[in-house]
Order: C-alpha cells, then structure tokens, then sequence
C-alpha cells in the first residue's frame, strides 16, 4: 500500500500506513539481532542527499540501505552542483533517472516536496525546517516498546515549540492518537497552520498548547530538542535566557509526579560540555547544560540511545516498503 510514495511529511501518511511502519519496522529490528540477512532489495540505488549535518539520519539510512542490499550513495552539503549552479528541479531529474529513490535533509519544504514530484521516484525527508518525519517513526515506536502500546499515552514535549520536531510530534500524536501537550513560551509555540493540521487529522487525542510547565503533571513521556536548530541565526543567549524556565531537570521530573514516565530526546543534546558549541556556551555564559541536564539525560540515557538505534530500524522500514516491488 505505500509501494512508489514519498515520505514528505506525517500526514502523507494515515494512522493505519504509520501503524504499518512501526510494525514492519519491529519485524526487522528482530531479523537484524537474530542475525536474519533480509537483502530484499538488491540491485537498487538509493542516492542520501544532505544539505545539513547529521549522524543519526545518515548513519541509519546508509545501514538500512545497505542490509536491505541496495547501493548507497552519499552526496553532501557542496559536493553536488545543487544550489550553487543547478534548481532542484534539473538535480530532481537527474538524480530520478539514476536512483530508484533520494533521502532529502535540507531547509525549506518547498525543496523537498519539488524533488519529489520532479524525481518521479520516492523521496524520504530526512528533516527540513517544518517536519521531521522519519524521527517521528523511531520515537513512538520507542515509547510502544517501552508501555507495551500507545494507546491513552500522553506525550509532553517542552522547549522550543515551533520546530520541525515539535510539529512532527504535534501531527503524529494527532493522527496515532497519542495525547500531546506542548508547552513552551507564547513565542515559541506552533504556527496556527500546524495546530490546525494536527486537529484535522486527529484520531482522539488531546491536545494541549501551553506557557505553564505545571502542565507536565501526570505525562507518561517528556521530550525535549535542541533550543537552536539547524539553520537558526537567533540570537543564542536571547534563545537561552527565555528557555531556560523550559529545561527539562530533576524539579521538572518532580512536578511530573510520574514515577514511571520516561524521557525522550531526538539527539544531539546539550547536556554537558564535551562539544565544541557546549564549551563555548560555558566559557561565554556559565552554562554547562542547556534543554536537559547532565542528571536527567544520563537517567534515561538507555532509551534515549534506543531511540536513536531505532531510526535504522524504522527507516529500514520505510525504505521497503516504499520501494518493494520495484
Ligand atoms: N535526530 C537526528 O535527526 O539526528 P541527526 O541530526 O544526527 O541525523
Ligand atoms: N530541531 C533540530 C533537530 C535535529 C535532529 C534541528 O533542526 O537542528
């Protein structure tokens, strides 16, 4: 049923489709620790374009790709004519000639929605500045691990309200069902389009926007980002200082008055000093620990990384069975 689409945005997607993914990917994550070769697509070509940094997304799209038997071909940020001498649109022909499919992590949406209706074959967002789709896959096929299933959960996601992952999330829970609850200062919270598109397409789920962190009370997941994306020229200090009231830390945990909650983060995270920006930000300001703290990544540092893990398998699971068949 998703045989030659594109993975753009969550709600390319029904409930039913999304569910589909999660299952599938379950049944790889199995085969990959049983050992199980699945090379079910050998003789493809999958082209990774990325016109930002990434581990994750690139890592599990190269490992996915090639357990699956296909071909893949890297083509970063200034290695292609894309952007400097060549549109989207002549890149999107040529690369469709060749590939049997292109991940995209860029900027604008516009970008990758052209490259996929010009390509002519399935194209994956790997993040663009409004969603983050393949995220959203490995993130409540984590949380289903964990509680068994999803139904009834609520996740909260607090800090940066109007970023790619907290659009993801706001539309995913919607469509899956899955309470979500933002909070975040007034300035930070969701465009009024996306609020509206997570109503449009909800199945149940209550959803709460909100500045009062008294709001996480009772919230079977907390997830938070970074509090400046990729791409962002914001001042970082301004970002930080009206943040800060938004930092998920042991107070924070205690006024969720859950004992068996659990708390998520996309990745990367500034939780102590061991980077380049981090101890930048520390010598600037003070600041060893920005969105979450050392204490409380560390806590739940076993899902957290079961996360990042699960975008290979979840990934895996879109690239066959948007591609089987082929
Ligand atoms: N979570 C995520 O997308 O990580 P990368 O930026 O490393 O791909
Ligand atoms: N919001 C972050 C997500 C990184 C995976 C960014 O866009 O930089």
């Amino acid at each position: 049923m998703l045989q030659g689409k594109s993975f753009l945005k969550e709600i390319d997607f029904s409930q039913e489709e999304l569910l589909h993914l999660i299952h599938s990917a379950e049944k790889f994550k199995q085969m990959k620790k049983g050992k199980v070769v699945h090379r079910y697509l050998e003789g493809l070509n999958i082209a990774l374009i990325f016109e930002k940094a990434s581990t994750r997304t690139r890592a599990a799209f190269t490992v996915a790709g090639q357990d699956l038997g296909m071909q893949v071909t890297y083509l970063g940020q200034g290695e292609i004519q894309l952007g400097k001498k060549e549109s989207v649109e002549d890149t999107a022909r040529v690369l469709g000639s060749m590939f049997d499919g292109i991940e995209y992590r860029g900027f604008k949406q516009e970008e990758v929605e052209t490259l996929a209706e010009v390509s002519g074959v399935p194209v994956w967002n790997g993040l663009t500045d409004q969603w983050h789709p393949t995220q959203m896959l490995a993130d409540f096929l984590t949380i289903k691990e964990h509680f068994g299933d999803l139904t009834n959960r609520t996740l909260t996601y607090i800090g940066d309200g109007r970023n790619n992952v907290a659009n993801s999330l706001l539309v995913t829970g919607a469509i899956l069902g899955v309470n979500v609850t933002i909070i975040a200062p007034k300035a930070l919270q969701p465009e009024p389009e996306i609020v509206q598109l997570a109503s449009q397409h909800n199945h149940g789920a209550i959803i709460t926007i909100t500045d009062d962190v008294a709001e996480i009370k009772g919230t079977d997941v907390i997830y938070t980002d970074v509090w400046l994306s990729m791409g962002e020229t914001v001042d970082f200090k301004e970002r930080i200082d009206q943040l800060m009231p938004y930092q998920v830390n042991d107070d924070l945990l205690a006024l969720a008055a859950n004992p068996n909650l659990i708390v998520l983060h996309c990745l990367p995270a500034f939780h102590d000093i061991k980077t380049e920006i981090g101890q930048e930000l520390y010598d600037k300001y003070g600041y060893t620990e920005l969105e979450i703290t050392d204490s409380v990544f560390q806590k739940y540092a076993p899902l957290i990384f079961q996360e990042a893990e699960n975008r290979m398998h979840t990934i895996k699971a879109v690239l066959y069975e948007t591609l089987k068949n082929h």
